[in-house]
């Protein structure tokens, strides 16, 4: 534990973290969002037509489905992908694990700097922010495991092995999907394999407890990814709904399946022909949620715009182009401003 926390400092982290806290009776105060940003009602009204693809057809026709999914929704399942059904359980469960760990070994990854690469926070910026999410999050790097997995929590005892072994397949699975798309757009093959596009892979860890009131809070607000392509895996707890056509509309939790989303990123990338879709998540009277969602995000380094392939002829560029970090660090302040994040990147 770092000296500077003490006990007293145990005990701030203790408060500030949700899953710390399932006694609450009450959703405090500094819970509540305002009205026009509450759910307001608690009943889940489910999605139908967000695409389920088995990834076990031929290849065109993954394509196809990926391709059409990407376009119309910016959000899919995907079955029969090559991922270990055991090790997604077992990573649900060290997951599970590591929230339900004693406060002392939450409060050692525990911190508020965005710049330690693996870190326990909760909420989205707790210092920062007028309302919290209900939401506890650890998140950290894992591309190359090799590199990383030193920063990663030592406790649970097998959470670096099952954060490593399925970093690799998840990893696996994003660029196949990522080839599919590159395919399914007429990109160069390899398109997306230059390292500097898809060098960054975040893992995060999010626990959404109980919560006394649903209707009053979120686990997470409305947001579009940032990055290219996210691999959510669920628990069997409803929670994320995505919007679509003005309606908010729950995914249900498809047991093996993981839920994929398309980013602001790759909605760049393809000039506008694949959809970064808004979604949010809803917090639960009776059951604790739990997510693991890995992101794959460019190089900061990266130049991010148009794929030229595509914007040729009649297709001229929607975006200009940008280093990576300066996107991320804009998206953040445009979050935080309820701005548009693309606004200052579209022509
Ligand atoms: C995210 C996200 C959804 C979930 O982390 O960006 O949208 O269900 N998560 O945890
Ligand atoms: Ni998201």
């Amino acid at each position: 534990m770092p000296p500077s926390l003490g006990r007293a400092g145990n005990g701030g982290v203790a408060v500030k973290l949700i899953s710390s806290r399932c006694d609450l009776q009450h959703v405090p105060d500094s819970y509540v969002l305002p009205p026009e940003s509450r759910p307001g009602k608690e009943e889940f009204v489910l999605c139908e037509n967000i695409p389920v693809i088995d990834l076990e057809r031929d290849r065109a026709e993954n394509v196809r489905q990926v391709l059409k999914a990407g376009q119309e929704f910016g959000f899919f399942q995907l079955t029969n992908h090559g991922v270990s059904k055991t090790l997604m359980t077992d990573v649900l469960e060290v997951a599970e694990g590591f929230f339900e760990l004693p406060i002392e070994d939450k409060a050692s990854v525990y911190s508020e700097d965005p710049k330690r690469s693996c870190r326990l926070y909760t909420s989205i910026d707790y210092d920062k922010e007028k309302v919290h999410f209900w939401r506890d999050s650890l998140r950290h790097p894992c591309h190359p495991v090799d590199e990383h997995v030193q920063s990663w929590p030592e406790k649970p005892v097998r959470y670096r092995e099952l954060a490593g072994k399925y970093s690799v397949e998840v990893r696996k699975l994003s660029m196949l999907l990522l080839e599919l798309i590159g395919e399914g757009l007429g990109l160069e093959p390899g398109f997306f394999e230059r390292d500097e596009l898809n060098r960054v892979q975040l893992m995060a860890l999010n626990c959404y407890p109980r919560c006394p009131n649903p209707s009053l809070t979120l686990g997470l607000p409305r947001h579009r990814d940032v990055n290219l392509i996210t691999v959510l895996l669920q628990g069997p707890v409803l929670g994320l709904q995505v919007l679509e056509d003005g309606q908010w509309l729950a995914l249900q939790p498809l047991p093996g399946a993981f839920v994929i989303n398309i980013g602001l990123a790759l909605q760049i990338i393809s000039n506008g022909s694949l959809r970064s879709a808004e979604h949010r998540v809803m917090t639960n009277r009776t059951l604790a949620r739990m997510t693991v969602t890995t992101f794959i995000h460019p190089s900061g380094d990266c130049m991010v715009e148009p794929a030229k392939g595509i914007t040729k002829n009649h297709n001229p560029p929607l975006y200009r182009s940008f280093l990576y970090k300066d996107f991320l660090s804009t998206y953040i302040v445009d979050t935080y401003e309820g701005e548009p994040p693309l606004k200052r990147y579209t022509l």
